[in-house]
């Protein structure tokens, strides 16, 4: 019956079913603490991981180079801010929930235990990338020493991702779970999925 609707029309067609569909899938991670980091050492001596404060001149740095955002929101909020630095240059970040945590990609509240933190949304300049610093900068948000410690902490990526699966797997976390996300029509469907982790 297709075959006899002409070829731009069906790609047309095609485009919309497209877009009326989104299917996504987000793998999370874990490390259990106390965490022995990997060996993976990142490829410049002059790499520099700070906690953020609000005011501090990382601070600053990070909202010139990158944009303000909501990141003094977040620290209000008591989140944890990581900036990385080479030479003093803002080269990538991440950040560190304590609470629940808004997947934006896949719509979803992800509600966190008691004792658990959740590590989202990093970033490295893309002239930086492929020289480890993605999983320094998970080292050193998950080895930060606190008043009360976490029994272990959750990092996503999505499946589609490979660069961030790559980066988080070096830092020494293993697989723990999937959530996967259909949008057909506007109709949201959640599906998690627990895996067998040993870290
Ligand atoms: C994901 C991301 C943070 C990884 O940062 P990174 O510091 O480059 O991480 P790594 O150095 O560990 O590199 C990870 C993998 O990226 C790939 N990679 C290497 N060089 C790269 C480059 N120039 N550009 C893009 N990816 C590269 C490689 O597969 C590498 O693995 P390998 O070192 O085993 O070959 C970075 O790519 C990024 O900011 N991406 C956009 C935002 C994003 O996806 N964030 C993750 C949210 S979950």
């Amino acid at each position: 019956m297709l075959h006899y609707v002409p070829l731009p029309l069906r790609r047309s067609l095609g485009r919309t079913l497209l877009a009326l569909v989104t299917l996504r899938t987000v793998r999370i991670f874990r490390c259990a603490l106390p965490f022995t980091p990997s060996s993976a050492e990142p490829s410049s001596s002059e790499l520099a991981i700070t906690c953020l404060s609000e005011g501090s001149p990382e601070f600053t740095a990070l909202c010139r180079k990158f944009g303000a955002r909501d990141f003094a929101d977040r620290l209000q909020g008591g989140h944890e801010g990581f900036v990385a630095t080479i030479g003093g240059e803002v080269v990538g970040f991440l950040w560190m929930a304590t609470n629940s945590l808004w997947i934006e990609e896949i719509e979803y509240a992800y509600r966190l235990p008691p004792g658990e933190a959740f590590i989202y949304d990093g970033f490295v300049d893309p002239a930086f990338r492929g020289r480890g610093i993605y999983p320094a900068l998970i080292t050193a948000a998950v080895q930060r020493p606190r008043p009360q410690e976490f029994d272990s902490i959750l990092i996503a990526a999505l499946a589609s991702n490979p660069a961030s699966l790559r980066g988080i797997t070096k830092a020494g976390f293993r697989e723990c779970e999937r959530i996967r996300y259909r949008k057909i029509l506007g109709l949201k469907n959640w599906q998690r999925v627990t895996l067998n982790a040993t870290a």
